[in-house]
């Protein structure tokens, strides 16, 4: 369903590699809002995925970039802005990779130029993307900028290894430049913390399939998928959130609010010698899970 919550917009989003991407559903999503996009990504993920498809179904063009390379920024930022015939109104940063996560080098025992690597594909590009778009003036008053983030910025979770030192320092940069740019030219810049959801990048998550469990239980809502994920992105390019700047914003089904459920008390409580469905039929009489 079509609010035209984006009619006149015009786009650039980083990171679709797939239909899982939650980059993907984005531009999807934007383009039925009635919004104009640009697509990029790099070209070993233009080569190896399937963002053509995608292009082919926006009636969009795919500009290569590494979005680490500041030369290939502003390239893509010339063409982005010859592609529209002028400036641009939202951008989305959906970017992830740890290699040591990929070489399966654990937070105790990093490889230091990996780690270097991490937190410039991950976080550093964000800053290097904004700034480029500033210093050519490429984003129109009241513009937004999103870039796409995780809990493990506030929590420690098992397994995510140097990305939750990565999604902090973006959270940060979404605030330090959120000042900036927003005193000078109205322009917001938000994080979204997504749930756990099964994509390219998702599944080098050490056991992704047990922390998508235990958040659905934990989560009154349960998990956000990609598609929920795009709608709510949708909601920060749109005039509907225009005061809404340097903020941190929880897409979780309500996960980080919680500190245990019934549904996760039940199935951590299995090993225990205590029957936690009779003492919760108790307090809890009409059943919430
Ligand atoms: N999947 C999850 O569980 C989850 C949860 C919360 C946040 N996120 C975040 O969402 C974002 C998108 O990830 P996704 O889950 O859609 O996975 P994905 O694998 O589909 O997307 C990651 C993208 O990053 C791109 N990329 C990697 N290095 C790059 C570089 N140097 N320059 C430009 N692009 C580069 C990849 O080509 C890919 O398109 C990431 O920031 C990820 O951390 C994901």
């Amino acid at each position: 369903m079509s609010y035209n919550l984006l009619k006149g917009k015009k786009g650039l989003i980083f990171g679709a590699l797939n239909e899982q991407s939650i980059a993907w559903k984005v531009a999807e999503r934007a383009v039925e809002e009635g919004a104009e996009i640009v697509l990029t990504n790099t070209a070993v993920s233009i080569r190896m995925g399937t963002i053509g498809e995608l292009a082919k179904k926006c009636n969009t063009i795919v500009v290569p970039a590494d979005a680490t390379s500041v030369p290939d920024l502003e390239n893509l930022i010339d063409k982005t802005m010859e592609h529209f015939g002028g400036k641009f109104d939202f951008m989305l940063h959906s970017i992830g990779m740890s290699p040591n996560v990929r070489k399966g080098r654990t937070y105790d025992d990093l490889d230091y130029d990996y780690l270097a690597k991490t937190l410039d594909i991950s976080a550093i590009s964000f800053h290097k993307a904004i700034q480029v778009a500033r210093k050519k003036d490429a984003i129109n008053d009241w513009g937004s900028i999103v870039a796409l983030s995780y809990i493990a910025a506030q929590r420690t979770l098992y397994g995510y290894n140097d990305m939750a030192d990565a999604k902090a320092l973006l959270e940060s940069i979404a605030r330090s430049f959120g000042y900036i740019y927003g005193r000078e030219k109205k322009i917001r810049i938000n994080t979204v913390s997504q749930s756990p959801t099964p994509t390219t990048a998702g599944s080098g998550v050490l056991g992704l399939k047990d922390l998508m469990d235990f958040s659905e239980d934990m989560s009154p809502l349960g998990n956000a998928t990609a598609e929920d994920c795009a709608n709510y992105v949708l909601t920060l390019f749109s005039d509907l959130t225009r005061k809404v700047t340097m903020q941190n914003l929880f897409h979780d089904g309500g996960f980080s609010s919680m500190g245990m459920s019934r549904r996760a008390m039940k199935t951590y409580g299995k090993g225990l010698n205590m029957r936690f469905d009779d003492v919760h039929d108790n307090h809890y009489p009409f059943g919430h899970e």
